[in-house]
């Protein structure tokens, strides 16, 4: 799947969802234009977008949603699964070990790690926090692709080299720091905050406009 830009691939998971919701609702198929309504995009956009991968629609029919929704899940990888373990068992580390809708999407948290003994032993939706010297020896037990970065900026660094050197194949980082891996290393930045800077910016735009109309 190279030399797809990354636009492209950013949007692909908006169509999964509005698609999975379309297939909720049992509908079968979708011209590009109704999908383009719904969505609040071009309906070329649209065309292009999934011309990129074939297309998968017909002139005449538009969408199979149902096929779209699984060609869609196949080039994000969702058809596989995966397990996922988080670092840090603090606030953030819990709440995403609380959220159900992962294993939905075929990712299964199977392991949380910490360093504070009072957290080692305490059951997250029946799965146990455990300290972290027990890495390494976990992840040579079950396979591991995928760590989630919830512990405090300072031991980030370390930590995800030391996750690189057992084996792990890819960082989801909530910790906010950019981290210097192997190239080989897909690395997934979710940063709140930056994402309330641009609802800042946006915001600010909006009123200086109602500003300028006064
Ligand atoms: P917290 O203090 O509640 O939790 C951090 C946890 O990490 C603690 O339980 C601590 O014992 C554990 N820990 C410390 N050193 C460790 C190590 N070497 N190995 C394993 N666990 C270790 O903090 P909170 O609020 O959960 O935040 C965690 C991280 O996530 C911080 O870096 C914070 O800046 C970041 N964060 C990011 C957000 C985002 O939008 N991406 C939002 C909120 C927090």
């Amino acid at each position: 799947m190279k030399g797809i830009s990354s636009a492209v691939i950013r949007r692909l998971p908006r169509y999964y969802r509005y698609l999975d919701e379309l297939l909720e609702n049992d509908v079968v198929r979708i011209s590009s234009k109704e999908l383009s309504e719904k969505m609040n995009v071009t309906a070329s956009q649209i065309r292009q977008d999934l011309n990129n991968f074939g297309g998968f629609g017909q002139q005449g029919y538009g969408y199979n949603v149902e096929y779209l929704y699984k060609e869609i899940g196949k080039i994000l990888g969702l058809d596989k699964k995966y397990n996922l373990i988080i670092i840090g068992a603090g606030n953030l580390g819990q709440a995403l070990a609380n959220y159900t809708d992962f294993e939905r999407r075929g990712f299964y948290l199977s392991g949380i790690f910490d360093v504070n003994p009072r957290l080692i032993g305490m059951k997250i939706r029946g799965i146990e926090v455990r300290l972290i010297d027990e890495l390494e020896e976990f992840i040579k037990k079950n396979p591991v692709y995928i760590a989630a970065l919830t512990l405090p900026k300072t031991k980030a660094p370390q930590m995800a080299a030391q996750l690189v050197r057992f084996g792990i194949q890819a960082i989801w980082n909530f910790v906010p720091t950019d981290l210097h891996l192997p190239k080989d290393i897909v690395v997934e930045n979710v940063h709140l905050v930056e994402s309330l800077m641009h609802l800042s910016y946006n915001l600010k735009a909006v009123q200086e406009e109602n500003q300028e109309k006064k």
